[in-house]
């Protein structure tokens, strides 16, 4: 695979490595950009990298900031097309996983969210390892692993009796059209059944993900009236408001329907070796629902490579933005909702972290690596690298670098009635640890 044509010439590498006080690392930065394991990442660069260093508490950091990501790979599976509060891009995972890891090595996520980290590393042919304290995460991460075929699903979906006289016994009416809710809590006694008999299967677990992820929307791919995004429940009293205000009432939508064309549209891209893949890393794959400051089932040193995006501070509840796919799965929201994390103080969020890096110092192999993506909040007040580099470094880990990618987009706003493309740049910021072989 030719890549040198992308990276830096030898003497752009040169003036760079001039401008680094930390020389070795920046060598290491230019060897792990140039790695690939994978086929499919041409490990073309969009931008060279500018230099920076991050110097606190005796640290120097070396800080890559630059648009590694090309438009091309920009392109993620359809798969992943389920919404999430805070979910990252399947772009970043792959970005790690085809670098730092080989095919069968395990890849980890304490706080796995949608599962964008397990999805990419069983589409890569990893073994997915995934936590989060929220069951959601499960419930739409595990199913993607075996996905049915589509006449199964059809099939399973006549079968389910929908009786659209069924009520939920909380008031839905502000979202639901009556027989919608009918058939809404028809299908969730059929799966809750279904489980509770140790009967559920792939198929029923499929629909259960889709369905969770069909809830609430903002469009008629969706089974309620207009709302907020898919991610983000409004409240019964917010949406009585949102209905007033747009003078609406819910109309009928068909279940079966949208769950199919839904199952339609993940599936777009999946060829039969990625369902051959996605099935087989599911035999070795972990799920677990723990606290991610400690993970017991996942075993010391099994893990090559973790990739994750903490939950940031105080800015995403994600138990309040979830209460009606709690509903529908049968999760008691008040015995979830004080484990999620939800930091009020950076002081509180740094000790969080701090627990959280030694189990994954404990489960790293040594040679191991973890990328931890923190943000920038406050209106850029706090960085939390400013509190994850010193908590990594703490527990055991050699923090190598700072990435910063820019992703520039194109966006179109309207001014005075005449479309104009300006760009648009959104930031991931991510923290790369290494375990030293002893
Ligand atoms: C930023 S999101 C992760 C999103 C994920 N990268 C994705 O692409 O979907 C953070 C996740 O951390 C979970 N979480 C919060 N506190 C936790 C804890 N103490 N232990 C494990 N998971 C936790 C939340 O439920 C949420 O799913």
């Amino acid at each position: 695979m030719d890549m040198s044509l992308r990276l830096p010439t030898v003497g752009q590498e040169s003036r760079f490595q001039k401008e680094s006080q930390v020389s070795p690392e920046s060598r290491w930065f230019f060897e792990f950009l140039n790695l690939s394991v994978g086929s499919n990442d041409q490990s073309s660069l969009a931008s060279i990298p500018r230099f920076s260093v991050w110097n606190k508490s005796g640290q120097n950091i070396p800080v890559f900031t630059g648009e590694f990501w090309t438009s091309r790979q920009r392109q993620g599976c359809s798969l992943h097309e389920i919404s999430y509060r805070a979910c990252f891009k399947p772009q970043l995972p792959r970005f790690f996983i085809e670098r730092l890891t080989l095919p069968g090595d395990r890849v980890y996520d304490p706080f796995l969210g949608r599962g964008t980290t397990a999805i990419e590393a069983a589409l890569l042919g990893r073994v997915p390892i995934g936590n989060d304290i929220n069951p959601l995460s499960k419930i739409l991460a595990y199913p993607r692993l075996r996905v049915p075929d589509m006449e199964q699903i059809s099939r399973r979906l006549d079968l389910i009796p929908m009786n659209k006289k069924f009520q939920a016994g909380i008031d839905l009416s502000m979202f639901y059209h009556p027989r919608t809710e009918g058939e809404i809590v028809a299908l969730k006694t059929y799966l809750n059944e279904r489980a509770s008999h140790g009967k559920e299967d792939d198929i029923d677990r499929w629909i259960r993900m889709v369905a969770t992820n069909r809830l609430t929307g903002h469009s008629s791919g969706f089974f309620s009236v207009y709302t907020l995004p898919p991610n983000q429940a409004a409240s019964q009293e917010d949406q009585k408001r949102i209905n007033e205000k747009r003078n609406q009432t819910p109309e009928y939508r068909d279940i079966r329907k949208i769950i199919l064309k839904k199952t339609k549209a993940l599936m777009k891209d999946l060829t039969l070796p990625d369902i051959e893949r996605l099935n087989s890393a599911s035999q070795k794959a972990l799920f677990t629902s723990r606290n991610a400051a400690k993970v017991l089932e996942v075993e010391a040193e099994s893990v090559k490579l973790t990739v994750t995006s903490p939950p940031f501070l105080d800015i995403v509840e994600y138990s309040k933005d979830n209460w009606l796919r709690f509903w529908f799965n049968g999760i008691d929201f008040a015995n979830i909702s004080p484990k999620i994390t939800m930091s009020r103080s950076a002081k509180e969020w740094a000790s969080v972290m701090k627990d959280v890096f030694r189990d994954l110092f404990r489960v790293t192999v040594p040679g191991g690596h973890v990328a931890f993506e923190v943000g920038e909040i406050r209106k850029g007040t706090l960085k939390l690298e400013d509190l994850v580099i010193p908590a990594g470094i703490s527990a055991g880990f050699k923090c190598l670098s700072l990435m910063v990618n820019e992703q520039r987009f194109t966006k179109t706003s309207n001014i005075w009635g005449i479309g104009n493309n300006s760009l648009g740049t959104n930031t991931n910021r991510i923290v790369i640890f290494h375990k030293e072989m002893p």
